[in-house]
């Protein structure tokens, strides 16, 4: 199969290395620089808990460089998913299936509208990934991959994928309930990621602080009311429980979240913790801790973001109200 990874960061460069053991696979990685300047001279080096690789792909800065492909994985952050997407429409006209491999809530609906295709695909992972260094990717925890898809016709697809990710060492499940899949990880992340966010702390460190872990309940039961509401079928009888094991599980990971606040970048608050919040609001449902860490987390960002854009972009709530929020609870 031929693979073009779109957003090949430290997740996208993992699943694009191991990938290319499959058969005759062949992977192509779309990022920015210096980490693809790095791959093509002296490859992509793998180090962590899976052991140390190096791997020769190809790595390039454009998907139009490409002209056919059967699979693009889109790997960026839920922000730049349309924009991803746009960026492999050829390939994706041409015939290519799209896998979103992500955090985060509603961005198979976004690309299928916006490309006017069925032929999307989502995997929600638990995979912990580091960007050490250019061309370096360290991975500091293994958790499951779910593969599924909205479309009923994609599910072939589905399971000759999840067969493909097994072969080369993943721990993959595939899944028919790809909204469960999605919103029991969007549960762990509106736990986990805002937590060690704010605090600066592992997983495990999170875990391990009683007040803390304390929050993480308040955050996934408060997002658990919407869950209740849309009537979605988790795939876990107890999603505390599974958030809790979840942060226990991948103890040394730095979450995504807290990588972000500490590479300067936008964090994906807006389509976890956000995205509850504003569903929350529709039915009704009071989100007082979601929107406390929300609007904490958005005043961070808002330090390092040009044109003041962490704190504007979201149009949940005035400013004066969440600034009332976080000093009231
Ligand atoms: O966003 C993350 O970092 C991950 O989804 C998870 C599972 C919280 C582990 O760090």
């Amino acid at each position: 199969m031929k693979i073009v990874i779109v957003g090949s960061g430290a997740i996208g460069s993992l699943y694009g290395a191991f990938l290319s053991r499959y058969k005759d696979n062949e992977i192509i990685l779309v990022g920015r620089n210096p980490h693809v300047a790095a791959i093509q001279s002296h490859g992509l080096k793998i180090e962590g808990v899976l052991g140390e690789h190096l791997f020769h792909l190809k790595a390039i800065n454009h998907a139009r460089e490409v002209s056919k492909a059967d699979l693009v994985i889109v790997t960026t952050k839920t922000y730049d998913t349309v924009t991803a997407a746009r960026s492999a429409r050829h390939l994706i006209d041409a015939g290519a299936h799209v896998l979103l491999i992500q955090n985060g809530l509603g961005t198979e609906e976004m690309v299928a509208k916006e490309l006017d295709t069925t032929k999307v695909l989502r995997a929600t992972t638990c995979m912990g990934a580091l960007h050490d260094s250019p061309g370096v990717v360290r991975v500091t925890g293994c958790g499951l991959t779910e593969i599924g898809s909205r479309f009923a016709e994609n599910y072939t697809l589905v399971e000759e994928l999840s067969n493909m990710f097994k072969e080369v060492g993943f721990d993959v499940k595939s899944s028919e309930n790809i909204e469960g899949v999605v919103w029991t990880k969007t549960l762990v992340n509106c736990g986990i990621n805002p937590v060690g966010a704010l605090t600066g702390l592992t997983n495990g460190e999170v875990y391990n602080n009683k007040g803390l872990r304390g929050l993480v309940v308040t955050l996934v039961n408060e997002a658990v009311q919407v869950v209740k509401a849309l009537g979605i079928e988790l795939t876990t009888d107890d999603p505390v429980r599974y958030a809790l094991g979840t942060a226990k599980a991948t103890g040394d990971n730095i979450n995504s979240m807290l990588q972000d606040i500490r590479a300067g970048k936008r964090t994906e608050i807006d389509a976890i913790t956000g995205e509850v919040i504003r569903l929350a609001k529709e039915f009704g449902l009071d989100t007082p801790s979601s929107e406390s860490v929300y609007a904490l987390v958005k005043a961070i960002e808002s330090k390092y973001l040009d044109n003041g854009e962490a704190a504007s972009e979201s149009d949940i709530f005035e400013i004066e109200e969440l600034v009332r929020t976080v000093t009231t609870s």
